[in-house]
C-alpha cells in the first residue's frame, strides 16, 4: 500500500466494514452532486462529450451489478435490456441523451435495490481465499473506484452546464523547481486496489532531470494567451491569477511548455518525483491533474485484469496520460501511480500542468 493512499484496505486483510463504508462513501459522492437536481437537468445532453447525468447514474448501479451481484454472485440479471443501454462500448456518449433511458427516479431505484442486494451478499464472500476477483477486496475496490471516477465525470458534466464551482480552490505559492537525480526506482504499484494498468510494478531507470516545485498558475498562463494562445474555456485569470490554470488540453499544455523553454515530464518523471521528492513538489494531488508527455500503454509484462476494457482498449498513440488528481479527484483514487488519460485535444476535464526541463 502506497504511503499516500487513503484506501481502507492494508496490504494483508480486509473487513466487511470496510468494504462497506467504501462503498457507502462512493455512493454519498454521487448523492451529493445528484440530489439536488431537477429531472430536467439530469436528463438533459450537456455536451456531446458527455453523458446524461442519468445515464452515469444508472451505468455505476449496472457496474456494481455486473461485477458483484453476477459475476461474483452468480445472480441473474436485473434486466438484459441494461447491458446494452448502459455499456459504455455499446454507445458514444453524444447519443446517450436519444437512448430509452431509465428516468431518474427509476434510476435511482436501480442503483438502490442493487446496492442493497450487494450489501446482502457481502457476508457470504471470501476476501481471503485465493481468487483474484475478491483477494483483499480488489473487486470491490474496483467497483468503487469506478463510481467515484464517474462522479468526476459527471462533476465535469455539472461545471459545462454551469451547475457546480468549476475551480480549483487553491493558491499556488512554490516557485524554483527540483532536481530529481538520476537513478533506478520503482514505477507502477502493488497496492491491492490498484488497476491492471499500475501492473506490474518495475524497476525503471530515469535520467536526473529537473520539475518545477509548483504548477502553471493563471497568471502565468495569461502571458501565454497574450502572445497569442487560446484562453481556456470559461476563464477568468484576472480573477484569482495565483491559482493552477485549468481545462488546458495536452495540446495546448505542450505548446505552454515550448514556449516556456521547458518541457512536460514523462510518466516516469512524474511518479518518480512523486514517489522521491513529494515534499519538495505542491499541489501533486488535489488541484489539477498534470499532464505528462506519455502516450498511455502497459508497462512491460502487462496482463489485463479483470476485463480489457478499462485499460487495453485505450493503449496505443491517441491518448496521454495525466497525473495527481484534481481539486476533485476522491484520495482513493489520487494515488501517486494512478495513471488517468484522455485525447489530447480534451479540455473539459479539470487538467492544469507542471513543467520540467533537463539537467
Ligand atoms: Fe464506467
Amino acid at each position: 500500500m502506497s504511503p499516500r493512499s487513503c484506501s481502507p484496505v492494508s496490504p494483508s486483510s480486509v473487513s466487511r466494514s470496510d468494504l462497506v463504508a467504501a462503498l457507502e462513501h462512493a455512493r454519498e459522492r454521487t448523492e451529493g452532486l445528484l440530489d439536488p437536481l431537477s429531472d430536467e437537468q439530469l436528463t438533459r445532453q450537456v455536451s456531446p462529450l458527455q453523458s446524461p447525468l442519468v445515464w452515469d447514474l444508472a451505468h455505476i448501479g449496472h457496474f456494481e451489478e455486473l461485477w458483484l451481484l453476477r459475476r461474483v454472485g452468480g445472480r441473474s440479471a436485473v434486466s438484459p435490456k441494461f447491458d446494452d443501454l448502459y455499456d459504455s462500448f455499446a454507445h458514444p456518449r453524444d447519443e446517450r441523451g436519444r437512448l430509452p433511458l431509465l428516468s431518474p427516479e427509476a434510476a435511482r431505484a436501480y442503483v438502490r435495490e442493487v446496492r442493497e442486494a450487494v450489501l446482502g451478499l457481502l457476508p457470504e464472500l471470501s476476501f481471503n481465499g485465493g481468487d483474484p476477483l475478491l483477494e483483499r477486496g480488489f473487486v470491490v475496490g474496483m467497483v468503487v473506484q469506478h463510481e467515484l471516477q464517474h462522479a468526476e465525470t459527471m462533476a465535469q458534466t455539472l461545471a459545462l452546464a454551469g451547475l457546480h464551482a468549476r475551480e480549483p480552490q487553491q493558491e499556488v505559492t512554490a516557485s524554483g523547481e527540483v532536481v530529481v537525480p538520476g537513478g533506478p526506482f520503482t514505477l507502477g504499484s502493488t497496492d491491492p486496489w490498484a488497476y491492471d494498468n499500475e501492473r506490474p510494478a518495475h524497476v525503471v531507470d530515469v535520467p536526473p532531470f529537473r520539475i518545477d516545485r509548483a504548477l502553471v498558475t493563471n497568471g502565468e498562463y495569461a502571458a501565454f494567451v497574450e502572445d497569442g494562445a487560446a484562453a481556456p474555456p470559461g476563464w477568468d485569470p484576472v480573477a484569482r491569477p495565483h491559482a493552477p490554470v485549468q481545462h488546458i488540453s495536452f495540446d495546448e499544455a505542450d505548446a505552454y511548455v515550448r514556449w516556456a523553454g521547458k518541457r512536460l515530464p514523462t510518466e516516469p518523471e512524474w511518479e518518480k518525483a512523486a514517489k522521491t521528492v513529494a515534499g519538495e513538489l505542491e499541489h501533486l494531488t488535489g488541484a489539477v491533474w498534470q499532464w505528462t508527455s506519455s502516450f498511455f500503454d502497459g508497462y512491460p509484462g502487462f496482463s489485463a485484469f479483470p476485463y480489457a476494457e478499462y485499460s487495453e482498449a485505450f493503449f496505443g498513440s491517441d491518448y496521454r496520460v495525466l497525473r495527481g488528481g484534481s481539486w476533485f479527484t476522491d484520495p482513493l483514487v489520487a494515488r501517486p501511480t494512478f495513471r488517468n488519460w484522455d485525447l489530447p485535444q480534451r479540455q473539459q476535464i479539470f487538467s492544469g500542468l507542471r513543467c520540467a526541463r533537463d539537467v
